[in-house]
């Protein structure tokens, strides 16, 4: 297995491949007011489809979810076929930079945990022509939530290639693409823990008994429990926050 198989057979067995929760998303789903019984909805960077689910089940209407990793998309289809959802979810592999739909066709563009991967404004950018006018955009991502934060804790966010910014410069950045933001919301501490870093904790230790001795192995469960041992740590500092946006 190549360390970037082993990465996914990690994250491939978890409730979600990031943080977040059910609660979370009822919570920002309900400042949608204007959203339509039978809407159009896109999930980007999707995962095996936690937040996919709980859309299907807040929403009367049709859900489009994107990943780039075909078996998530597969877990996906699994579970909408079994709980009865399938006529109602369409799976699409591609990149969330190339986005394959035609302009304004959504009447909501929803993405847990993952604009990052392109950065924010630019994901918002590339994404908002997608979402129809009035239309909704919601993504959650990294935030400070204090200044100052400890420097053991803005290394180990520049090792991961990434540093967050203030839900400030985030807000300026939804202007900056041309779009109205109406809410923010902080994902509270049970959204990291729950459903993201107590199973993958408890992954880490299985996958520990059979791969521990190999070192590129090793260093993806050290880096997992890294992470977890960072936010236990430093949580008042960073979190992630929801912002709830409009295309006006
Ligand atoms: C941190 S996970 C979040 C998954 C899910 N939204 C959740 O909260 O459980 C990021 C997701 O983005 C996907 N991804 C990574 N790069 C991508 C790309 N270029 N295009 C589409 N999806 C991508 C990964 O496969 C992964 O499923």
């Amino acid at each position: 297995m190549t360390p970037e198989e082993f990465f996914y057979h990690v994250f491939e067995f978890l409730p979600r491949q990031g943080p977040g929760c059910t609660g979370a998303t009822k919570k920002v789903y309900s400042y949608l007011s204007d959203l339509p019984g039978d809407a159009k909805i896109l999930d980007v960077g999707c995962g095996s489809g936690a937040q996919t689910r709980d859309l299907t089940s807040l929403s009367a209407g049709t859900l489009t979810a994107v990943d780039n990793h075909q078996p998530f998309l597969d877990s996906i289809t699994s579970w909408a076929g079994k709980d009865g959802f399938s006529w109602r979810i369409k799976t699409v592999c591609a990149s969330m930079d190339a986005l394959p739909f035609e302009k304004e066709q959504f009447n909501l563009l929803w993405s847990e945990g993952a604009i990052f991967i392109i950065g924010f404004e630019q994901g918002l950018k590339a994404w908002k022509p997608l979402v129809k006018k009035g239309g909704y955009l919601v993504v959650s991502d990294a935030v400070w939530f204090e200044p100052n934060p400890p420097q053991e804790l803005v290394q180990w966010w520049e090792k991961e290639g990434y540093i967050p910014k203030t839900e400030d410069q985030l807000k300026e950045q939804v202007r900056n693409a041309g779009l109205r933001i109406l809410a923010t919301y902080r994902l509270p501490e049970t959204g990291w823990w729950d459903n993201y870093y107590i199973p993958m904790l408890a992954r880490v230790a299985e996958l520990r008994k059979t791969h521990g001795n190999d070192p590129a192995c090793a260093a993806i469960l050290d880096s997992c429990e890294h992470e977890a041992e960072m936010y236990r740590k430093y949580k008042q500092y960073y979190g992630y926050t929801f912002f709830v946006m409009q295309n006006e």
